[in-house]
């Protein structure tokens, strides 16, 4: 028997696991072409890392990913892109005498060293401010220098960048990055985020330094008729067979096509040795809500009494009303408490807005409040 995690992976889905997001690969490469910077917003681990490296790599040209997910403080992030532009310099700039020249032409003040290694140009600088700010201007400027005079391309990809926004420091940071981006004809930023409400205090604020600086696209979830062709694939891979079309639509109802479960989900699936049927499909979610039982409470700890009581009815199935006479009546919330913790669910990412209801962002907590609810319709 295969081993078929390969097509499933928790990390980020690459080559034979990388399903579909044709036209979104489309819209980058062309903004990438026309360097025309971009924003890819999702709740987290939706794929906005997966798309952006895939589309990095079809891109052909040399980039950069800089993680901010860590980066808790500002001589952390100075660190992170000081690195990621000494790597990406040492990829467009060829053979030592070259790189030698137009290192030291474009960084004088930054007192480049270049050391020829076995894995390439290693180049230091010398970071001249004590402002961190100052200093990622100074250095994405060489940069900037360097590729138009190579006259070539390249990508930086800033992967949860909403952490910048929560810096002391982030506001001087984005205006060094804005003041760069907006004239490169040469750098293509792809920024990613996860967190929808501290994105949209640093993209859309018109006193912020990023304001409308990117086209700002929304990574949603794979469609069915795109995942049933991936998953078909991948089942006559392992089973000769088309799945049932009964099991494909229990795998889209529970997972609710969020990618990281459908991928969670199928890696159990797709050890059976034949192929699952749509009781397989419940019995080995529910076994997996199981076994995730304590990282649910820990999410759920996070929340206030109000919070959870509500997050726990949307979860049973009541998604809208939660101001009717009859809901506070019920509950004996008051209408302002019910808006304010609503509004705390979904800034924190735990729910979304879709029309006038309210949905639960992750299907294994919603999962996991329908089967500890005691009291689940
Ligand atoms: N296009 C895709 N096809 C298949 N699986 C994907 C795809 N994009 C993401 N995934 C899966 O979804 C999960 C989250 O992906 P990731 O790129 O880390 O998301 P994010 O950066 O939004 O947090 C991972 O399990 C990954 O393998
Ligand atoms: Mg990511």
């Amino acid at each position: 028997m295969c081993n078929f995690d390969q097509y499933f992976p928790l990390g980020l889905a690459s080559g034979e696991a990388f399903c579909d997001r044709v036209e979104i690969r489309k819209t980058i490469l062309r903004n990438i072409n026309s360097c025309r910077h971009t924003m890819l917003f999702s709740p987290r681990r939706y794929g906005k890392s997966s798309l952006a490296e895939k589309v990095m790599e079809e891109s052909g040209l040399p980039c950069e990913k800089v993680d901010f997910f860590v980066a808790k403080d500002a001589k952390v992030i100075e660190s992170h892109i000081v690195k990621s532009i000494r790597r990406l310099i040492g990829k467009v700039v060829s053979g030592p005498e070259q790189a030698l020249h137009i290192i030291k032409d474009s960084l004088k003040h930054l007192r480049p060293k270049v050391e020829v290694g076995t894995a390439g140009l290693n180049i230091e600088f010398e970071l001249t401010s004590p402002d961190v700010a100052t200093n990622i201007l100074d250095v994405l400027s060489a940069l900037e220098q360097i590729i138009k005079k190579r006259n070539t391309k390249v990508i930086m990809f800033f992967d949860e960048f909403q952490q910048i926004g929560q810096l002391a420091k982030g506001m001087s940071i984005e205006g060094a990055i804005r003041h760069v981006a907006q004239e490169t004809k040469n750098i293509a930023f792809i920024f990613s985020g996860s967190n929808r409400h501290l994105l949209a205090t640093m993209f859309d604020d018109s006193n912020r330094p990023l304001y409308k600086l990117c086209d700002q696209m929304n990574v949603g979830r794979i469609s069915e008729d795109d995942y049933s062709q991936f998953l078909n694939h991948v089942a006559d891979k392992a089973w000769s067979q088309n799945l049932n079309k009964k099991v494909l639509a229990e795998i889209f109802l529970i997972t609710e096509r969020h990618p990281y479960y459908v991928n969670a989900l199928c890696s159990k699936l797709w050890s059976f040795k034949t192929a699952p049927t749509k009781q397989d499909v419940r019995n080995t979610w529910e076994k997996y809500v199981l076994s995730e039982r304590s990282r649910a409470i820990t999410e759920l700890d996070k929340l206030s009494a109000t919070q959870y009581y509500l997050f726990k009815d949307i979860a049973c199935g009541r998604t809208k009303d939660f101001r009717s006479r009859e809901y506070l009546n019920k509950t004996g919330f008051l209408s302002s408490t019910v808006t304010q913790a609503l509004n705390q669910l979904e800034k924190k990412d735990y729910i979304y807005r879709c029309n006038d209801e309210f949905l639960i962002i992750d299907p294994l907590i919603k999962s996991s409040l329908q089967y500890f609810s005691e009291d689940a319709i």
